[in-house]
């Protein structure tokens, strides 16, 4: 459900996310407890997820070596009550209009790219990769920004140069790989491996790159418990494992190349998955959950 805020108009929707507006270079990024799955938004909400985005996003971009789109902390007086915990004040950018992936191991659709072309968006791999092996070296894979309801589509680099110039395509490119270094590192020093990760990244006024929308958390990220890591099989995830386990069990009755929409989710399914969310905030950050903000834990 859409939180009314009076104050603030409201500017668009997003899958997870409701932006208003502020004032002319403020915006108010409401992160909703929404869960998308195959490409479907779902009827049935995760409680306190949108809290635990939000508070992932935020530390982050408080320990990322990199320019962010946070105008203000997580209390700031601009944010309205209702929203508290769930909500980031940020730069008002103009967005790249590129997801900005980087991928240290191979799984989701830049295997399956690689097991029809031996590349991923144009990038030749060596053979005998299987899933989740690990890359020789992490590489970058842009993919276009789909609307609700659509797939992403990975590109080639040539094609984030021919929209955006080599100059900032090579910007882009280094600042993704360079945050996801940092970042992997971060994972591995909390038993974690950080498989694969999304950015988006916006153009302030003075042309320069900044960091926005979420960043690290398990929706835009693959987080993997380094023990038991083994190449060959599917890793276990941090998110929607429990909802898509579900969706495609026999017990939903769905068929998710059905157009339908997907059954609401059992009691025991959203519990499992809030837990996996607030899990996976506690080991990425090493902080406890029910010390944040508006936390109902
Ligand atoms: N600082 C910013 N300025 C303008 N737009 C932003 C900023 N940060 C994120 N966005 C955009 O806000 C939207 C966030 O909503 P979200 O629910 O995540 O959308 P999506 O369905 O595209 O994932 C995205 O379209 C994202 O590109
Ligand atoms: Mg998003």
């Amino acid at each position: 459900m859409r939180p009314e805020l009076s104050q603030y108009n409201h500017v668009s929707a997003g899958k997870v996310r409701e932006i208003y507006e502020i004032d002319e270079e403020n915006l108010l990024m409401v992160v909703s407890d929404r869960i998308s799955a195959y490409d479907h938004i779902l009827d049935t909400e995760i409680p306190d997820k949108g809290r635990v985005l939000t508070a992932m996003s935020m530390f982050f971009f408080d320990n990322i070596d990199f320019p962010n789109h946070l105008a203000g902390g997580i209390d700031d007086p601009r944010i309205p009550e209702e929203v508290l915990g769930r909500a980031m004040v940020c730069k008002k950018l103009k967005m790249v209009p590129f997801e900005c992936v980087v991928r240290g191991y191979l799984t989701g659709s830049g295997l399956k790219e690689y097991q029809e072309t031996g590349a991923v968006c144009g990038i030749e791999l060596p053979e005998g990769l299987v899933e989740a092996s690990k890359l020789p070296e992490p590489i970058f894979t842009p993919a276009t920004k789909a609307d609700i309801g659509d797939h992403d589509e990975n590109v080639t680099f040539e094609q984030v140069v021919e929209k955006l110039g080599e100059a900032r395509a090579n910007e882009l490119r280094d600042a993704s790989i360079r945050i996801y270094a940092e970042a992997a590192k971060m994972a591995e020093e909390k038993g974690l491996i950080l498989a694969d990760t999304k950015f988006e990244f916006g153009i302030d006024e003075d042309g320069s790159l900044v960091l926005a929308d979420e960043v690290l958390t398990p929706d835009s990220s693959r987080y993997w418990p380094a023990a038991g890591y083994q190449a060959g099989k599917v890793q276990p995830s941090f998110d929607k494992q429990f909802v898509r386990n579900w969706l495609t069990s026999a017990k939903s009755g769905w068929d998710k190349d059905s157009q339908l929409p997907p059954p609401p989710l059992p009691g025991s399914v959203v519990e499992a998955t809030r837990e996996r969310y607030v899990e996976a905030f506690e080991r990425i950050t090493g902080l406890k959950f029910s010390c944040w903000i508006g936390c109902c834990a």
